[in-house]
């Protein structure tokens, strides 16, 4: 596909992801370390900045050396080709190598672990909004235990506020079901990892509402890349709005299709990989199924939810995601698009 095609396509897409955020958030998809929109991403921007102007100066002293002794000794038509004086051993010189980057590293080493302890240590009002968070390969199981709501990949959390008086964070656990994955939504938070058998903590407080992207950051595997993460960020009012919603039933399956899509869905070993409450469906290897079309990506942000992208998931994931761990089922065509008839039920 020629790149300007590929460009096309990609624009032509744009608007039909921003429809799919539902309210209407800006979609803030590029990852930008340089505009923190949240308290912990603000101070590891600050200390990133402090890092980066003494890099900077050290760059510009060592290249200004540099160039100017290249030019200023550079090899003349004159030259007697004799070799100049060899020196060893000058403490001065020695003391001045050492002592000068030791000095700097500890400055660094001073600026890191003060914004590290200072993110690790911030007290959790009553009010934070608690998510478990466990990496798979390849997508992200997410639990609100004390909502009783489970999803997964799209995160759902409330705007918070620069007063401490007024912020409502939203304070995650990360675990991993598998290897080791990286939760990282840089305009949120830093970089942490999910490491099985052991919690990790990370927390947000976001100051603008809108749809925050992010990656898995930590190589898990062949589609470690299309292991992304969406952070929806919505006005108070909206976030009890989306909880009442993943809390309501999902409604009965009504037409023809969508009963039939039940049966077959149910007849087919669906259920022991995915769950759907108030069902038989308890599975717990692949993404709870209960609010799907809620959502806006299947396959942990590989392509967006549309009827086509269903259909192709349903009949054979390894087409949209090679190697993901849900096998193709080996279903009729007909048997295909009766559960997707019932899964667009799952809201
Ligand atoms: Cu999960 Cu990389």
């Amino acid at each position: 596909m020629g790149l300007r095609v590929f460009l096309l396509l990609w624009a032509l897409s744009l608007p039909v992801f921003a429809e799919q955020a539902g309210a209407g958030y800006t979609m803030r998809r590029v990852t930008d370390i340089f505009k923190p929109l949240s308290r912990p991403a603000e101070m590891i921007h600050e200390s990133a900045v402090v890092v980066l102007v003494i890099c900077a100066g050290i760059f510009i002293v060592v290249t200004g050396l540099l160039v100017f002794i290249v030019t200023k000794f550079r090899l003349r038509a004159d030259d007697d080709g004799q070799e100049p004086p060899q020196i060893y051993g000058s403490t001065q010189i020695e003391l001045a190598w050492t002592v000068i980057p030791i000095l700097i590293i500890v400055v660094l080493i001073m600026v890191a672990s003060r914004t590290i302890g200072e993110i690790q240590n911030m007290k959790m009002p009553e009010n934070a909004i608690k998510v478990r968070v466990v990496g798979h390969q390849w997508w992200w199981e997410i639990h609100y235990p004390e909502l009783g709501i489970v999803t997964a990949n799209e995160l759902h959390i409330p705007l918070s506020d620069r007063d401490p008086d007024k912020a409502t964070p939203t304070h995650l656990v990360l675990q991993s079901a598998d290897v080791i994955h990286s939760y990282w939504v840089p305009q949120l938070a830093g970089k942490t990892d999910a490491v099985p058998n052991r919690d990790n903590e990370l927390w947000f407080d976001p100051y603008e509402t809108g749809v925050y992207f992010g990656n898995c950051a930590e190589y898990c595997g062949t589609q470690h890349a299309n292991m992304l993460i969406r952070v929806i960020v919505h006005t108070p009012e909206n976030f009890q709005r989306w909880v009442a919603d993943q809390k309501a039933p999902v409604p009965e399956p009504q037409t023809v299709d969508e009963i039939e899509g039940h049966r077959v869905f149910f007849a087919n070993g669906c259920v022991s990989c995915h769950t759907v409450d108030g069902t038989v469906a308890e599975g717990v290897f692949g993404p709870d199924l209960t609010k799907l079309m809620t959502r806006q990506t299947l396959g942990a942000g590989v392509a967006p939810i549309t009827d086509k992208n269903l259909w192709s998931w349903v009949k054979d994931p390894q087409v949209l995601k090679v190697g993901c761990l849900m096998p193709d089922m080996q279903l009729q065509d007909s048997e295909v698009d009766f559960i997707v008839a019932y899964l667009k039920t799952l809201k």
